[in-house]
């Protein structure tokens, strides 16, 4: 594949919540961080291109990248939340051919608490082979272990069962029902289940490919 790989990880800033830009080898899958850099090779912005317009990503996980000005506008805001160690945005690539996959994103909601939110997609053709969950997984692990998260939350619409089974599958117990508590795609409010993971959970046991 012929990106370029990462600048190296290193904790330059005195807050050990801080999301440094790194690379996670899955094996045959590469999770890396999304920027610039990814505006190359083209077939990167047009996987985002394609990932907008798919119906159940429009629906639960809109993404603002309809064209190629969006995906780099996009782009330009990945490299923004990883400048500032407040998000931690990676593609999701085929570790042969560096092909687009999906994306998984967490960001702080309260920092200094240690508060964090993760959300992810995955393009139509790479769904159902645990790549959402094992991706999620992943980077879960990576906050918990470098970055000193306290408890990751995901929500999901009532309706997004795909969605719940990848919370469960990373070890995300469901804590309740939030109502009508985002606008999703279709422009309603939904109802959301709340599954958070605190560091102090064990391992979940039947993580895909774990
Ligand atoms: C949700 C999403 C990321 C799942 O991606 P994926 O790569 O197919 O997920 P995985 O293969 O890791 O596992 C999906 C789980 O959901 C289940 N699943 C998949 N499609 C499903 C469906 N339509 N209904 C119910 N369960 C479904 C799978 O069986 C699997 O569960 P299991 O491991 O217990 O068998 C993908 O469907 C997607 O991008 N949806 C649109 C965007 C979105 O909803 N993002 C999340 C917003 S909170």
């Amino acid at each position: 594949m012929s990106l370029s790989a990462p600048p190296p990880a290193s904790q330059s800033s005195a807050d050990p919540r801080t999301f440094v830009r790194t690379a996670l080898d899955l094996g045959d899958v590469l999770l890396h961080p999304w920027g610039r850099g990814t505006a190359e090779p083209r077939a990167l912005v047009d996987g985002l291109i394609a990932a907008a317009s798919d119906p159940l990503i429009a629906l639960w996980n809109p993404l603002a990248t309809a064209d190629r000005g969006e995906a780099l506008a996009w782009l330009e805001s990945r490299d923004e939340g990883w400048d500032r160690g407040v998000s931690a945005s990676f593609a999701a690539l085929t570790a042969t051919e560096g092909a687009l996959l999906g994306s998984v994103t967490l960001r702080w909601v309260d920092r200094a608490d240690g508060l964090a939110m993760i959300g992810y997609w995955t393009l139509p053709n790479a769904r159902g082979r645990g790549v959402a969950t094992r991706a999620t997984s992943a980077v879960t692990s990576w906050a918990f272990r470098t970055a000193d998260a306290r408890r990751i939350e995901i929500a999901h619409a009532v309706g997004n069962e795909a969605s719940c089974r990848v919370a469960h599958r990373c070890g995300y117990l469901a804590e309740g029902t939030l109502r009508d508590s985002h606008r999703f795609g279709d422009g309603a409010y939904h109802d959301e289940h709340l599954h958070a993971r605190l560091a102090t959970d064990p391992e979940p046991t039947d993580a895909a490919g774990e």
